[in-house]
């Protein structure tokens, strides 16, 4: 089942999220619902809490993208209670881009290489370091667990500017061609 996405302005974004145990309720039916989700949308990473769920999973299909990235070859993963370790290496300008918040594409800093510990879809506790554009991927989605954005993240001039646009798509004044919950949006008319 497709879900809708929380828009820039959703309070669930800005929740820290809670961990999950074993006992989740129907958390595989959840976990298909946000791949349908993120697949229906053309996404590349999805965390709950843009599906409304302000707890610590996100996922990551960078298997469209194998043929420019070839470290993407096979990258399809869930990450439940992840923890970001450390980061390392001088920070890198990349351009990202956000489900909840169509339209807007920035260059963002980050570190070029990340260590996380999560557990995978079955449970199985992993230690990994990922680096380029994955690293960048996982960073963002991490971030959304953490209730951040990546435009946060931008320098005051930059959401100086963005400022109208990111009220708007609070509002739903937005094309976008998934369904979307906007926090502001007026009822009755569109
Ligand atoms: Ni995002």
């Amino acid at each position: 089942m497709v879900l809708p996405v929380t828009a820039y302005g959703h309070p669930v974004l800005r929740k820290v999220a809670k961990e999950i145990d074993k006992d989740y309720p129907r958390l595989d039916e959840f976990i298909e619902n946000m791949f349908e989700t993120m697949y229906h949308s053309d996404g590349i990473g999805l965390a709950a809490p843009q599906v409304n769920k302000s707890i610590r999973i996100f996922i990551i299909d960078a298997t469209p993208y194998q043929d420019e990235m070839p470290e993407a070859e096979g990258f399809k993963k869930v990450f439940l209670n992840p923890t970001i370790v450390e980061e390392e290496g001088d920070e890198k300008m990349m351009s990202e881009g956000c489900l909840s918040i169509p339209g807007i594409r920035e260059d963002v800093s980050r570190p070029p290489k990340v260590h996380i510990q999560y557990y995978d879809r079955d449970w199985n506790f992993r230690d990994e370091w990922y680096e380029g554009m994955l690293a960048r991927i996982i960073q963002h989605e991490y971030d959304h667990l953490e209730g951040t954005l990546f435009t946060d993240k931008l320098s005051t001039m930059r959401k100086t500017m963005l400022r109208t646009r990111l009220s708007n798509i609070s509002k739903g004044k937005v094309d976008v061609d998934y369904k979307m919950i906007f926090p502001f949006e007026k009822k009755g008319k569109k």
